[in-house]
């Protein structure tokens, strides 16, 4: 399975933050935002990723996070000319996902929350064909793509901002597809607002039988960082959390080394080149922990 973060688009909601700036550079809290979506990805296990951002903007992204070799991971960078829509994902990264399947997440989306790791993860592991999409509960649906659910769990439809949502379980930008997303992408008409939607591409999952929806919990949280109060939130949220419990969200050095994609000594030289921050501070605090961990789960 490849991985895909979608980090282009205009970010006109977030005006006059993005005029010149990079949204998912944008800080949340005390990362670029970008971290938080590569971190779902790592995660995932997804080792090969390719970051698709504008063209004024790529170069950014790869001196923040280099060929991702740092990380143990292999990152790669394509340009979007144009924010085309979501589903504009598939067809510039086609050469990129090949023959494989590919996991998209959206660049200012952030979950976090108990044993999302785990369930991600396992998502990838057991996927086989078709498509997977998650459901997450929210008061006010209006403004995404929303999912529809049967008794028994079976997707019944999927809407794009719908006037009256039939659902209130919203789709967070985190898709897994199988090989024929980029064909199937590539004969996706145009909606009304000229985007190639992602829900046009889950539709035609749908209609042949194979898009399967997992409902997140209420223990886990979503935040799309996209607008002011979404992205003070997240970071009021991120900095709530690491100032209570000590451990941080979405650092990709610690995913790095608790997965075992980088040697200690790999990890000590990236904490160590950031000392000066808490973040750094925080790397370096925490490597025997991590380590005991590992070995107490027999990963040495
Ligand atoms: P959106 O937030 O829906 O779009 P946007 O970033 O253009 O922002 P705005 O609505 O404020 O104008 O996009 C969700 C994510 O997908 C976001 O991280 C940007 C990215 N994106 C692309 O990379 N290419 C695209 O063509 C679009 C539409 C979005």
């Amino acid at each position: 399975m490849k991985g895909i973060v979608l980090a282009g688009g205009k970010g006109t909601r977030l005006y006059p933050l993005t005029t010149v700036l990079s949204k998912q550079l944008l800080p949340v809290f005390d990362k670029p935002m970008v971290y938080y979506p590569l971190s779902v990805l790592m995660l995932a296990g997804i080792k090969q990723i390719l970051v698709i951002s504008s063209t004024d903007h790529l170069d950014l992204y790869k001196n923040q996070l280099g060929d991702g070799s740092a990380y143990g991971v292999q990152i790669s960078y394509k340009n979007q000319d144009t924010p085309r829509g979501l589903a504009d994902a598939f067809i510039v990264g086609k050469e990129f996902i090949g023959e494989d399947d590919v996991m998209m997440i959206l660049g200012d989306n952030i979950f976090y929350g108990a044993n999302f790791g785990e369930l991600v993860n396992k998502t990838v592991k057991d996927f086989s064909t078709g498509a997977t999409i998650f459901g997450y509960y929210v008061k006010n649906p209006k403004p995404f793509g929303v999912v529809e659910f049967d008794k028994s769990g079976k997707v019944l439809s999927v809407e794009e901002k719908p006037a009256n949502p039939r659902s209130n379980y919203i789709i967070p930008g985190l898709y897994i597809y199988d090989n024929r997303v980029s064909e199937i992408a590539m004969n996706v008409e145009p909606s009304d607002r000229g985007e190639i939607e992602i829900t046009s591409v889950n539709d035609q999952y749908l209609k042949i039988g194979e898009l399967h929806a997992i409902k997140l919990g209420r223990g886990i949280a979503w935040f799309d960082a996209g607008t002011p109060t979404g992205l003070l939130q997240a970071s009021n949220f991120i900095e709530a959390i690491q100032n209570q419990q000590g451990f941080y969200v979405s650092a990709i050095e610690e995913i790095a080394f608790r997965k075992g994609f980088i040697s200690k000594e790999q990890y000590l030289k990236l904490a160590e080149g950031q000392k000066n921050s808490p973040y750094g501070q925080y790397l370096l605090d925490i490597v025997d922990e991590i380590e005991d961990e590992k070995r107490s789960q027999g990963k040495f």
